[in-house]
């Protein structure tokens, strides 16, 4: 199998390359408006932001900042198939302005846009941050009724674009190799996610300032939705870019990936990261191998019985569904005019190392995070 991921830089706002109806899915975290470390950027795109803002203008500053936004929304429901998912990633700001301490509530305005466009807005996930410090209470005291709660989530808001799902023929074969393990069903599409962690990756010798400025999201935010939302063969966009996650996921899930992005800098951090990303890939499968190994034993030794067994491997599975299901590795990258081309084969059990896949110490998406 093989899967192209393009890169172009430019705005957004304008998705020329691709024409409509050419993707299957979106995951994407845009700037978030009212956020300070994302104000020069949005000055950038319209001058009238930064007067709001000088003006003691809060209101009509975010609203403006959502304008600009949704000129990239308009262009994702042009490009995006009927019955694709759009994935975004999106927090909410606490800011004071004017003397005027509130919240402006992104993932809201965004559910609003994309409402009106016709979306249909299924269950969101709550992407839970770690709490560990008492820090974040600071000045809020301890008297009532003037202290606020710390926010440490953000939404992965999930939308279809139109009422209908998907349609594929029945006993369509990529949907079923597609399939995800039974467990992983129930932790992925729990409605909150504890367990991935915000900080940096650390996957390779990327430029981590680079990549703090890109406020990338972890690995694994990506990789679950793709694998949740996408099948084999399908486009996944990303407009808001970055440093590239979003096509890094889908290099590792075995899809195609077309990402837009502004700052032409960031793709240093991307390129660092492609270089490793055929051991990241082996690690990310032979992991979910394993611990699928370790579910089944666990389910043995309580005595339960499994009624399936997969037919790619040598283990069982617990839905008829999960029969078929087929992991990729990547065997080969090349770069092309406009990104990279991978080359990609199943994986075998007989390629899982004993805890080590990869064997170069390499992080796996499991783990990085801890
Ligand atoms: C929150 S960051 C995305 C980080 C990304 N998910 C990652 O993991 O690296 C938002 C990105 O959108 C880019 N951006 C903002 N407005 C844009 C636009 N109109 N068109 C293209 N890129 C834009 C910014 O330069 C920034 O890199």
């Amino acid at each position: 199998m093989e899967t192209s991921h393009d890169i172009f830089i430019g705005n957004s706002r304008s998705l020329s390359e691709i024409e409509d109806d050419g993707v299957e899915l979106v995951v994407t975290s845009p700037p978030y408006p009212m956020i300070e470390m994302w104000d020069d950027l949005f000055f950038s795109l319209n001058a009238d932001i930064e007067t709001s803002l000088d003006d003691g203008d809060g209101r009509r500053a975010f609203d403006l900042m959502h304008e600009e936004l949704a000129e990239t929304w308009e262009e994702v429901e042009r490009v995006l198939v009927d019955g694709g998912i759009a994935c975004i990633n999106i927090g909410d700001a606490t800011r004071k302005v004017d003397d005027s301490f509130r919240v402006y509530q992104n993932h809201a305005r965004i559910t609003e846009y994309f409402d009106d466009m016709g979306f249909e807005p299924l269950p969101d996930i709550l992407w839970r941050k770690p709490a560990n410090s008492a820090a974040k209470f600071m000045g809020s005291g301890m008297m009532p009724p003037n202290a606020y709660a710390t926010l440490e989530h953000e939404y992965l808001l999930v939308f279809r674009n139109g009422k209908q799902s998907r349609e594929f023929p029945s006993g369509n074969d990529v949907r079923y190799e597609s399939a995800y393990f039974w467990e992983e069903r129930n932790e992925w599409f729990s409605d909150v996610w504890e367990d991935v962690r915000g900080t940096s990756q650390e996957l390779t010798d990327a430029d981590t300032e680079l990549r703090d400025r890109s406020a990338a999201y972890p690995l694994e935010v990506p990789y679950r939705l793709i694998n949740m939302y996408s099948v084999y063969g399908d486009t996944v966009l990303d407009p808001f870019w970055g440093t590239g996650t979003t096509s890094l996921a889908a290099m590792i899930a075995a899809r195609n990936s077309v990402g837009y992005e502004l700052q032409e800098k960031f793709t240093e951090v991307f390129d660092a990261e492609v270089a490793g990303v055929a051991e990241l890939a082996h690690a990310t499968v032979s992991k979910r191998i394993r611990d699928h190994e370790e579910f089944v034993e666990r389910r043995l030794e309580a005595g339960k019985e499994f009624k399936y067994d997969a037919e790619n491997y040598d283990f069982p599975v617990t839905t008829k569904q999960e029969k078929p299901l087929q992991l990729y590795t990547i065997d080969g990258v090349e770069q092309t005019e406009s990104g990279y081309a991978v080359t990609h084969s199943p994986y075998n059990e007989s390629e899982s190392i004993d805890g080590d896949a990869g064997g170069h110490g390499q992080a796996t998406l499991g783990s990085q995070f801890q």
